[in-house]
């Protein structure tokens, strides 16, 4: 498939809330000491009251429109990565359509937890190759902490929310990144690993107390084991498939879930830590945000350079996970 997708005005947005893991040693029976040696996270934003899912993806939207220079009824869809949708239907997609006022356009929701940036990389150059004109509004947005059980040490220190959109065209803009490949697998088989409930699934009647299927639930020490194998995987046949080495990129951009993971893939690639972008210690992971977050933010502290190239890798439920190649304009 012809790889003529880019990214433009990829933007982000975290909510103004803090949570820091003092304020969790208040909620549960964990420790700074803790959470920082096994994770690397310091803090996390959580989403206000009043906010959703939707309510950061209009924000972060409507940034990433202005910027690119796109009006909302100039776009052909609107595409929402999310494993934390504010409804099971309608969809978030739909929901920033109409607050957009963007018109009849394609608009949908797909969940591919944590590794949800990349494999919406993969439709938006699938949806290009079928519609050459397609103008892609592509938001990933993610309230974990509505999902997260505070009672629940091994994960509620884990996660927070964000969001993160920009716009998919073939259209050549200024701040823009190619995306040169894209390859995203997954394993079914393992799907119990990671659980974030909340579906028809969980059997409650009105005014019953939720139990803890409601929740977010994880095997942390599983999870672990198959995120340094599979990103590693991914990383290696990604860059061979297209006849590169890891000496070819600029900056590599993994999955902020947990440090020791980063640093563990890292080191089996073999990318020195200079070159391995992280701000996990203060975003916590923030599933399919993680990486466009991470992207923004490296690319406004000047740590990807136009003609970088970034390589990109996630993990999550599903299981799922995979990997990108970016190039930025020069
Ligand atoms: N504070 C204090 N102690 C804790 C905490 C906590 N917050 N959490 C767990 N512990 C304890 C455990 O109870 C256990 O105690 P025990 O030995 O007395 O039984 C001990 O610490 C060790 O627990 P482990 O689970 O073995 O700890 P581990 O070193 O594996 O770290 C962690 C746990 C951080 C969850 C790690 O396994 C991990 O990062 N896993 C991967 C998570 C991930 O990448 N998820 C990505 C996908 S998320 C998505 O898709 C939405």
């Amino acid at each position: 498939m012809n790889a003529s997708c880019r990214l433009s005005a990829l933007r982000a947005y975290t909510p103004d809330t803090v949570v820091t893991n003092d304020d969790l040693e208040k909620l549960t029976d964990t420790s700074d000491a803790w959470i920082v040696s096994r994770t690397g996270i310091r803090e996390r934003r959580k989403l206000a009251d009043g906010e959703n899912a939707s309510d950061m993806g209009l924000i972060v939207a409507r940034r990433a429109l202005e910027d690119a220079g796109v009006k909302a009824r100039g776009l052909t869809h609107i595409m929402a990565a999310t494993c934390t949708q504010d409804a099971l239907a309608p969809s978030v997609a739909c929901m920033l359509a109409g607050k957009l006022d963007a018109g009849p356009v394609m608009a949908f929701d797909f969940n591919a937890a944590c590794s949800g940036f990349l494999y919406g990389l993969s439709l938006a150059r699938s949806l290009l190759a079928e519609n050459r004109e397609a103008k892609i509004l592509f938001v990933c947005t993610e309230a974990l902490t509505r999902r997260v059980n505070w009672t629940d040490r091994s994960t509620c220190v884990l996660f927070g929310d964000g969001a993160a959109a920009c716009v998919c065209s073939r259209a050549a803009r200024g701040d823009d990144a190619i995306v040169e490949d894209v390859l995203c697998q997954s394993d079914g088989v393992l799907n119990g690993l990671i659980t974030v409930g909340g579906g028809t699934a969980c059997r409650y009647g009105l005014g019953q107390p939720v139990g803890p299927d409601f929740f977010l639930q994880m095997n942390g020490r599983e999870t672990y084991k198959y995120a340094v194998r599979r990103m590693t995987e991914v990383c290696g046949a990604i860059l061979a498939r297209n006849g590169l080495a890891v000496r070819d990129v600029g900056l590599f951009v993994p999955h902020q879930a947990n440090i020791r993971i980063i640093e563990a893939v890292g080191s089996r690639l073999g990318v020195e830590s200079e070159r391995v972008f992280t701000n996990v210690a203060r975003y916590g992971n923030t599933s399919s945000v993680s990486i466009p977050l991470a992207l923004a933010q490296a690319r406004a502290q000047g740590r990807v350079r136009p003609g970088d190239r970034v390589l990109a890798t996630a993990f999550g439920a599903g299981l799922t996970w995979g990997a990108a190649l970016l190039r930025y304009q020069p």
